[in-house]
């Protein structure tokens, strides 16, 4: 008996299919750790929900740890942005005792009240906004000059603590307030002319229309990089249900491969979800044995409810807008559909829609893969809404 080699729901441990990004990322902390510098470029990693972002992010940051650079981890998204910043920086620097780090740590209070009055002071909210983009971020610039001191000296920070320097990962970026976006890239583009020296790097994961929200938000958007990531390749998706299984020595039959690959469309977390309920069909099989087509058949029949209750939570939560949009994009069965049409096909300007169309993508539900074009992100996830809505 083993326990199962596969993760639904929770960070890959093997990650598959992305050798290229990971290379890179690799060269890239390789190349700051032998040459100590400010990482003017932000690279951002972006996909649907369940691709994998974090699984690739979680990676880049235990190779950054490897190579003895100080890491910090930020999940956008619950509180302000920059409070979330502040919280993780205190986090992971407790216990440092230099000079540096006691002077972090008064800077780290000093930015904590100036939010807090920001977030305090309502109505300021709104001017502060205002005037930023009004000025290129000088208002802006007053939290952005303060975190660009505070990360100046959380670098310092690190190298006191014979660190190679500071590496910020920060997850959900799509999920981040407009006003601790504009900070941050404020921050990050002085440092880059007036802390070029202090070596720092940041890597982001976000949604697909990560893009949109950054550019919307800052006006030094062409720092940011964008790398996507697509579902896995049949030939990686084979990889991932037999090579995990592979590693505890078992061994697929080739007809429950096959199975299990046609019903997972190459989406991560689906792979993940079907190899794992056919390893306990399976018996939680010891070194040698086999995962067979019965076992898969009764996995699949898991799989199609948790699929379907996965898929059900999501339609649930929609609004009505919501889920007129959504209907009027499944009804094509032909993905992705332009978006003039499905205006077109519910009467309405395309203005109309893009309210509905936004929240779906904050959500995760749909992206949009060219221009003018949009689509579900999770395989199925059509069919679904078509047998919910009556219309198959
Ligand atoms: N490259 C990969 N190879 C194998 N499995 C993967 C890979 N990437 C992700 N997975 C699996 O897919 C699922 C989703 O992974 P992860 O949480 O990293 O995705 P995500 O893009 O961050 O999702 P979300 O948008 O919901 O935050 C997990 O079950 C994970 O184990
Ligand atoms: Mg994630």
């Amino acid at each position: 008996m083993q326990t199962s080699p596969y993760t639904p729901g929770t960070i890959a441990h093997d990650i598959i299919g992305r050798d290229s990004q990971i290379e890179q990322i690799q060269q890239q902390l390789a190349l700051l750790a032998t040459f100590p510098r400010f990482m003017g470029r932000i690279e951002v990693y972006v996909g649907s929900r369940g691709v994998g972002k974090t699984s690739l992010l979680r990676r880049a940051q235990h190779y950054a740890e490897e190579l003895g650079f100080h890491t910090v981890w930020v999940t956008a998204g619950d509180s302000p942005f920059i409070a979330e910043v502040i919280a993780s920086l205190q986090k992971y620097m407790h216990g440092w005792t230099s000079q540096a780090a006691k002077a972090l740590k008064v800077m780290l209070q000093s930015l904590s009240v100036s939010i807090a009055g920001i977030s305090f002071h309502g109505a300021g909210v709104g001017e502060e906004t205002k005037s930023a983009h009004n000025v290129d971020g000088i208002a802006t610039g007053g939290l952005g000059r303060q975190l660009q001191e505070v990360l100046e000296k959380a670098s310092e920070a690190a190298k006191a603590q014979k660190k190679k320097g500071l590496a910020i990962f920060i997850d959900e970026i799509q999920a981040a307030d407009t006003q601790g976006l504009r900070a941050f890239a404020y921050a990050w583009q002085h440092m880059q002319s007036e802390a070029k020296e202090l070596p720092m790097i940041a890597m982001t994961a976000g949604l697909s229309h990560t893009q949109d929200v950054i550019t919307d938000a800052v006006s030094f958007a062409e720092r940011f990089r964008y790398v996507h990531l697509d579902n896995l390749s049949a030939e990686d998706s084979r990889e991932v249900i037999e090579r995990l299984a592979m590693n505890k020595n078992v061994r697929w039959e080739e007809q429950a491969v096959a199975k299990a690959l046609s019903h997972a469309g190459g989406y991560p977390y689906f792979l993940q979800l079907i190899g794992d309920l056919a390893w306990e069909y399976a018996g939680n099989p010891d070194p040698g044995a086999m995962v067979l087509e019965t076992h898969v058949d009764k996995a699949l029949v898991d799989f199609q409810t948790s699929r379907d209750a996965f898929f059900r939570a999501r339609w649930m939560k929609a609004s009505e807008k919501e889920i007129e949009l959504m209907i009027a994009i499944a009804s094509h069965k032909q993905q992705p559909v332009k978006r003039s049409d499905v205006a077109a096909q519910l009467g309405v300007p395309t203005s109309a829609i893009s309210m509905a169309r936004r929240s779906l993508m904050d959500k995760g539900l749909i992206e949009s893969t060219a221009h003018g074009y949009m689509e579900f992100t999770a395989p199925g996830f059509a069919q679904y809404i078509r047998t919910m809505a009556g219309t198959e």
